[in-house]
This record gives structure tokens, sequence and C-alpha cells, in this order.
């Protein structure tokens, strides 16, 4: 999941390609580098572990002039992060630079047989490779740089987005994709490509998705040129970005998590626009209304995603099985593309992604197309890879998200869940119209409730403060209150690094409540809801072990503010919709306790946003 920059222009090259890192930066920051050809066709490598900003100072006496260049920010899959295993890397001969995102398969293989043709190889990556099959290919062919690139990656089994350079050849980039994003951008005397949009959409508005085993040539004075791996001309269908400079900036916001919390109501607003009409009486969701035969004969919904867009596919289940009757499974992508799945025709198999991008739900999303099922996606970056392998779906329209840990997107696809249900409700008529305008005129007022319920903000910073130094943290809620706690425990491990478990409070008396005593805080989201009793004796049983307690509960709530330690009030909801509003307090938590423990927040360790790999 690293981040890929190239261009070839007029601009300054170094300038726009460590901005562009800058931006990708969120896919990995293991180490970074950067290849600049410069105007006496020589190639200066320059690359460092750790951040971009690493990377500039390490710049900052270098040679730095440029007629092209592509650059690149790591998160390691083959060999440790180094200087050694950072990208660019480059061929035997120091002819061709490369950078690349992914992973290659049957790079052993290859690396053996490179070596066996007295091959040297300088790094541990799998990337190298590539580098080196493309040097022996272009010297044993006698070819050009793009045939020796086709040709080179028609013996590759993986993952790849990846842009090539050679020297004596400033006015050519060559980059191809497979199972890895790749967008070029194309300005009026420059060229760019990039892992997503953002580092090109400063320069400008038209780009190409390259697609899957699609070779990208780029020439400077020249138009793009795109063939396929057996060199045949494809098309090249240019698309409009609507993204802008501002939605990628922090807005003055100290960290890009804040300002992501602080966005939802406008997010939220962004997402149910044109999708709750009159007045809430009506839910209109294109990817639903254009295929109502598919849903109308569904006799089962199967959700496929990861981390955070999991825990929404969970509330997901409870949304539709309420509402449409329908059996409904959720799966982790990593572990439904290994358990041989029994899907049909009759299966609706939705596939939830932030990023569009992620590798494990990409797979399950190819596996349930082959089975005949009908594959919805629910994404938030346009022109991604998942709502192009889909049927149809829904954008939760939330903007870019920046922060690794994820906040605008979890409460956009929530919202765009409750709303999916609801459309597949008034489809298939099982549920009466008055609820649907019931819920449709409470999901209008929800943007309004999330800004009240950030007016908390400033209880939760001091609150954050008792608790800072806690080691292990228990999240316990019930029904909608389920998912909801185990996002708020992930919430809380990705960026504070404190142990947190996410549990349903029923289950927490058959093991986890050994755990409980005065140094183990428990976090217990009890809205009044139709289990509010049960989880009132839970929050009982914790206090009667001597835990501590936070508790997310109703406006107006005595018995449990009697009980728990500490409670935060949120507005009173229809219960399917508290998860959006409870939620909010506990993002806001897991930030001020990393900030506390001095942190990176937008960046933890170990993390990448997209994760692109398997
Ligand atoms: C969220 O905070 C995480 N960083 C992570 O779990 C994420 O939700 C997961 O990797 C899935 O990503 P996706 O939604 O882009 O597919
Ligand atoms: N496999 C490459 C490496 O480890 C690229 C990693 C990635 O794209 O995440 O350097």
């Amino acid at each position: 999941m690293c981040g890929i920059v190239g261009y070839l222009g007029e601009g300054n090259v170094y300038d726009v390609l460590v901005k562009g890192l800058h931006r990708l930066e969120y896919r990995g920051y293991d180490s970074a580098g950067i290849a600049l050809v410069n105007p006496n066709g020589n190639i200066n490598i320059y690359k460092t572990m750790g951040k971009v900003d690493n990377l500039e100072k390490f710049c900052q006496d270098k040679d730095l002039k440029a007629l092209a260049g592509i650059a690149h920010t790591r998160w390691a899959t083959h060999g440790e992060p180094s200087d050694n295993n950072a990208h660019p890397h480059f061929s035997d001969d120091g002819e061709i630079a490369l950078v690349h995102n992914g992973t290659i398969e049957n790079y052993k293989l290859l690396k053996d047989a490179l070596i066996q043709h007295g091959c040297q190889f300088h790094s541990e990556t799998d990337t190298e490779v590539l580098v080196q099959l493309i040097e022996y290919v272009k010297l044993t062919n006698k070819c050009s740089l793009l045939d020796a690139v086709r040709e080179a990656l028609k013996q590759v089994i993986g993952a790849y987005a990846i842009a090539v350079i050679e020297k004596n050849n400033p006015d050519t980039i060559i980059a191809a994709r497979k199972s890895s994003p790749l967008v070029i951008g194309i300005g009026e005397d420059a060229t760019f490509l990039a892992s997503d949009a953002t580092p090109i959409v400063e320069y400008t508005k038209n780009v190409v998705y390259l697609k899957d085993e699609e070779v990208a040539v780029i020439r400077r004075g020249k138009p793009l040129k795109l063939v396929n791996l057996d060199n045949e001309e494809t098309n090249i269908d240019v698309t409009t970005l609507k993204l802008s400079i501002s939605q990628l900036e922090k807005g003055g916001y100290p960290h890009f998590m804040l300002k992501e919390i602080f966005e939802q109501p406008s997010t939220l607003r962004d997402c149910i626009r044109g999708r709750v009409v009159e007045d809430g009486k009506r839910i209109m969701l294109n990817g639903v209304n254009d295929n109502k035969e598919r849903f109308l004969k569904a006799k089962r919904v199967v959700f496929v995603a990861c981390g955070t867009s999991w825990h929404a596919a969970l509330l997901g289940k409870y949304l539709i099985q309420d509402m449409c009757h329908l059996p409904v499974e959720v799966e982790y992508a990593s572990e439904f593309r290994y358990s041989n799945p029994v899907l049909d025709e009759h299966d609706i198999v939705i596939a939830i992604s932030q990023s569009g991008e992620t590798a494990d739900t990409l797979a399950a999303i190819k596996m349930a197309r082959k089975a005949g099922s009908f594959v919805y996606g629910i994404s938030n970056v346009v022109g991604s890879s998942i709502p192009r392998e889909t049927h149809s779906g829904t954008y939760i329209h939330v903007g870019p998200e920046i922060g690794v840990a994820s906040t605008k997107a979890f409460t956009g696809q929530v919202m765009v869940l409750t709303m999916l249900a609801l459309s597949i409700a008034q489809l298939k008529n099982t549920l009466p119209q008055e609820k649907i305008n019931e819920l449709g005129k409470y999901i209008l007022q929800i943007p309004d409730l999330v800004e009240q319920v950030l007016k908390l903000n400033e209880k939760i910073e001091r609150l954050s403060l008792i608790y800072t130094y806690a080691r292990n943290f228990l999240y316990l809620g019930r029904g909608y209150s389920y998912p909801v706690a185990l996002e708020g425990a992930l919430k809380l491990k990705e960026i504070s690094y404190i142990h947190a478990e996410g549990y349903p409070a029923a289950e927490m008396k058959h093991g986890p409540i050994a755990l409980i005593d005065e140094e183990m805080p428990s976090v217990i989201i009890a809205p009044k809801d139709h289990l509010y009793d049960k989880i009132v004796n839970n929050v009982q049983q914790v206090k009667a072990r001597g835990g501590n307690i936070i508790a997310i509960v109703t406006e107006g709530d005595k018995v449990i503010k009697n009980i728990a330690d500490h409670v935060l009030e949120v507005p009173e909801m229809p219960e399917c919709l508290t998860p959006i509003i409870s939620s909010i307090p506990l993002q806001l938590l897991s930030y001020y306790i990393a900030i506390n423990k001095g942190k990176n927040v937008d960046m933890p360790r170990n993390l990448a946003k997209s994760v692109t790999v398997e």
C-alpha cells in the first residue's frame, strides 16, 4: 500500500513529486525516495528511512535538477523498512529506476533465475525483481523500455502499480498497473501519475484511471498512449475530477483526524443530500432503484469488508435484518476469500470500503461475481477499484479521509447502510410507510444532532486526562451499540496503542469480566433502547467488580448516571439511528488520549490508510 508519484513536464519536478508524496503519505511512511532524470541524462536517486520530511532534509544539499522523475512512500511488505529497501530501486547496470506499489508473489522464483543469469540484488524487496527483470529483458531482446516492461510484466504474478524511467531518456515514463491503483493526470504541458488523484488535483482535473494490465506511455510533447501487455492500443477515457484542494488540507485543525471528526455534520449532509426526499417520506438510492429486480429476488445478503468497514457491515446486518426481513451474513473479506463460500445468483454481496482499494475486499468481490451474485459497493473514493468492479453501489460522499483512523467514513458508511436498508424495505414493503417517514425525518436531523454531540469536545478532552495512562480498556455494547463498541476499541488501539477490547456486553461475564479491576476502565455504550434494562445490569456487574465506567447514555438518563463514574449524554434517537450519534464521543476520546500520549494520530505506527496488499 505504498504511494507512487511520477511527473514529466515543464514545472519543478522535485517540488511536484515531494508535494505529491506528502499527499500520499497516508498510504505508508516507512521510507521515502525519489529518482530524478537530470538534463545530462543521468538518474539521481535519493532515498531514506522514515517520512517524507526526512527525505526533504536528506535532499537539501543534493542536485535536484530534473526533467522528469518518479517517487515513492513505502509501507513495507517484503524486507524491513531501511534505506536499502526504500524505493526507487534501480537495475544492476544503473540504467533503469522503478517505484512499485503491490506485491510480487513469484518474486523468489524470478529472483533465483535472474541470479543464475549473473544479476546482483541490492535489497530484500520483491520490487527489485521487477527492475532487474525489465533490464534483463531489455538487454536480451535489445528492445525499448516499453517492450521490456510489457514482456517482463507477462512473467509476473501479483499486484503492481509501477512507474519506470531510464537514463538518457528524460522524455519518457512508462507506468502500468494490475490490482493496485494508478491514475494519470493530463495537464497542458505536463503529465502526472499517482496512486490516487490527490497529488494531481491542483494541476489538472483531467485524469485517466488505468485498467488492469494496461501500460501508459508518457512522452514529452506527445499525447498519452495506453497499450495492453500485447502492445495493442487501448481506449483513453478521460474523467473530470470533482476533488478540490481545500478538501485535502487541515483547515486550521492540528490534525486531519480532528478535522474529519468535526466535519461530520457537513459530510453527513452531503451523504444524505438528494437521497432522503419529500421531507423524509422517500429514500432514493439510485443503486437500488436501478436494480429493483435483483433486490426483489434476493434471498440473502452477504457483507464483505475489513476493519472499520467491517464494523459498519455488522451494523448493516442489524439494519437489514430489522427492516427488510432478509438473512444477512457478515464476513471479513480476508477470511471469506479463502473459505469456499457458498454463493449464487440469489445473493446480494455488499462490499464496504472507504478507499475502494482494499485488496482482500476486491478479491472477495471477484469471487462473488464469478458465483453469479449481484455485487453492490459502498465506497468513498470516486473512481477507485471497488466501484468499478461492482455491478452497482452507492458512494458515501464524505470527501477525502486522510487520517489513518477512519471517522467520517464510518459514519458515512452507516448512514448509507441505513438508507440502503430503508430503500430495500420500501421496495419490498417490509416496513410500514409511517415508520419509513418517521425514520426519514430523523435521518434529516442527524447532521444537526451530530453538531450538538460535538459540543462534548471539551468535556471529553478533560475526561481523557484521567484515562491516558490506562493500559487496557473494555468497550461494551449490546444490539446496535455492539458494533459501536468494537469500533470504539479499534479507534483507541490504532492511534494510542492502548490495548482495548470490544465485546458484546452480555458476553463479558463469560470471560473478560475476569479482567476487570480498578485499573481497567470500561466504556459502555448504553443509549435508551429495547436492551436498556439489560445493559443496566451489565453496568452494575462491572461496578460490582470495582471497575471504572465511562458510559454513553441518552440525555436525561438517571439510572446509569448514578452508577457510572462519568457519563456522556447524547440526544435521544430511534434505536437503529443511535450508532452514528454514539460513535462520535468515542472518536474524540481516542483522539485526546492519543494526543495526551504524544502519538502521531494521523499516521499511527505500522498502519497505512489503504491496504492494497494481502
Ligand atoms: C480504520 O480506522 C482502519 N485504519 C482500517 O481498519 C480500515 O477501516 C480498513 O483497512 C479497511 O479499509 P477500507 O475501508 O478502505 O477498505
Ligand atoms: N512490496 C513492496 C515493498 O515491500 C511494495 C509494498 C507496498 O506496496 O505496500 O517495498
